[in-house]
């Protein structure tokens, strides 16, 4: 390098874990730390600053961190003793679960930030930069600085507008926090109270991604569907009326949110399933059980047959909807009776993927209070029958597509030489030979064959530029 260790722009590199809120925000970090010089490092070697964007929903999500911590502090102290620095930063709802014990327990962390307080971070490097400066040599400690306040104003207000889109797909935040309480959740600790950014910012972000590429844009929020903004007119919209406003953005083809409640599902959402063509048919409802007494005791506020209930009602709006949603097993008291009612409930849905898990004590949590702890061995039995069954339903799904041509939106370059990767409509991945002049475009493939979690197609030749969503056709997928 010929440039002056002034001039040098600074590496950066994000490790994000959790959930989509967690990448969304691992993005605005970047943007918020662009105008101090920092650029993206493609690893933590070429890095002058690593953030780890942490996950603290199960156990052992949360222990990760601490054992990356400490080959990053290995990292700090080689970068340290070639006389460079390596400045160590722990955002993410571990930061702000656990903020205090982080410092404790690995002192070569210079900052800690919580979620709601990351456009307080060029402050926050700013701090951290005074603190080295005046550091005693030889020393690996890190700056401390910590901020994992919940601030009055909405970080929203003062982080940059997005403005990159890879492979035609982007994430618009519209709804942060949960005040849900279920049990066994960490979610309304660290990410605080709901909050729904105003219909206006959401547009213009959406617009503005619409305008560098984006073809389809994912609304996220802990509780997506519990969205209710600030309209431009003043009044407040559900999130069935904002959809029909993006729906208007010229470009936009597909429109997708996650995650919902079912208990914030409403008629209009429902209806906008059958109305609004970008609205894509394909719906993650977390159900979490399938049995009322353990619905309850999760104080998720309905029962069972209101979730199948609205399974209909969905599939009535659109008959094409595909369903995915998220199950956990072993909560404090299930039995297996329970456990039976959840496996009858994926059975009469038919889920065309699903994220299952073990119940995982979180501390300060009311369920791991709970007596009746389920032990280990059990949580892992009905663990391994319920992926069973959730794997034969996907591998199912997946194979009704076989045959049909279906329009994927491709993201990125698969791994085989000439090779892309996409998304079909109902959130599949697909892979097909293709030209990379056609990433972040909608095109017509068909499919050929169907694996366990992909889709294999070809691309149909001569419709490159398509951007129709596939015409409604009934899939069958129960059990
Ligand atoms: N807001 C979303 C989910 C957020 S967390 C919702 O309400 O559905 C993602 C998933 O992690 C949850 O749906 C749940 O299935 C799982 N999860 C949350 N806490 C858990 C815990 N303590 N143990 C095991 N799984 C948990
Ligand atoms: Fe957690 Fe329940 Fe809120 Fe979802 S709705 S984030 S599971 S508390
Ligand atoms: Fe994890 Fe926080 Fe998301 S706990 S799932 S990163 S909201």
């Amino acid at each position: 390098m010929t440039e002056a260790p002034t001039a040098r722009k600074k590496g950066l590199f994000i490790r994000t874990y959790g959930c989509q809120m967690n990448v969304y925000d691992s993005e605005r970090m970047a943007d918020v730390l662009r105008p101090l010089g920092y650029a993206p490092a493609s690893t933590p070697d070429d890095a002058d600053m690593v953030i780890v964007n942490t996950c603290h929903i199960r156990e052992k999500a949360s222990e990760k961190v601490f054992s990356e911590l400490g080959r990053l502090r290995d990292l700090k102290t080689q970068k340290r003793q070639a006389g460079d620095d390596l400045v160590i930063a722990v955002a993410g709802c571990v930061a702000q679960a656990e903020g205090a014990e982080i410092m404790r327990r690995q002192p070569a962390v210079d900052i800690v930030v919580g979620p709601q307080a990351y456009h307080r971070l060029p402050e926050m490097v700013a701090r951290a930069a005074r603190a080295a400066a005046s550091r005693r040599p030889g020393t690996m400690k890190g700056a401390g600085v910590l901020d994992t306040e919940f601030p009055i104003e909405p970080k929203f207000d003062h982080l940059p507008a997005p403005t990159t889109v890879s492979g035609g797909s982007a994430f618009v935040s519209a709804q942060e926090g949960c005040d849900k309480f279920c049990t066994f959740c960490v979610v309304p600790y660290t990410r605080g109270a709901e909050y729904s950014r105003p219909a206006a910012a959401v547009i213009a972000e959406a617009r503005g991604l619409v305008a560098a590429g984006a073809r389809e844009i994912t609304l996220l929020g802990q509780n997506v569907n519990a969205w209710h903004g600030a309209a431009p007119d003043g009044s407040t919209w559900t999130l069935a009326r904002l959809i029909a406003a993006l729906a208007e953005i010229e470009g936009l083809a597909r429109i997708r949110y996650t995650t919902s409640h079912p208990r914030d599902m409403d008629a209009a959402l429902i209806a906008a399933h059958r109305d609004v063509p970008a609205l894509m048919p394909y719906l993650h409802l977390p159900v979490q059980s399938g049995a009322d007494r353990v619905l309850e005791a999760m104080n998720r506020g309905h029962g069972r047959d209101h979730y199948l209930r609205l399974v209909d009602q969905l599939r009535a709006a659109r008959p094409d909807m595909a369903l995915s949603t998220d199950i956990i097993v072993g909560f404090p008291g299930e039995t297996d009776s329970d456990f039976d009612d959840t496996m009858r409930l994926v059975r009469e849905v038919g889920f065309a993927a699903a994220f299952s898990f073990k119940y995982s004590a979180r501390p300060g949590t009311p369920a791991a209070m709970m007596a009746r702890q389920v032990p280990e061995a059990v949580r892992d039995a009905r663990l391994q029958a319920l992926q069973a069954l959730l794997g034969e339903q996907q591998r199912r799904f997946n194979a009704t597509l076989v045959g049909h041509t279906v329009p994927v939106l491709f993201q990125e370059s698969g791994r085989k030489p000439g090779q892309l990767l996409g998304k079909s409509p109902w959130l599949q991945s697909v892979h097909a030979d293709g030209d990379a002049r056609l990433l972040g475009q909608i095109v017509d493939v068909r499919i050929v064959a169907a694996h366990a979690v992909s889709l294999s197609g070809e691309i149909v030749v001569g419709d490159f530029a398509s951007t129709r969503t596939a015409a409604a056709k009934p899939i069958e997928v129960a059990a």
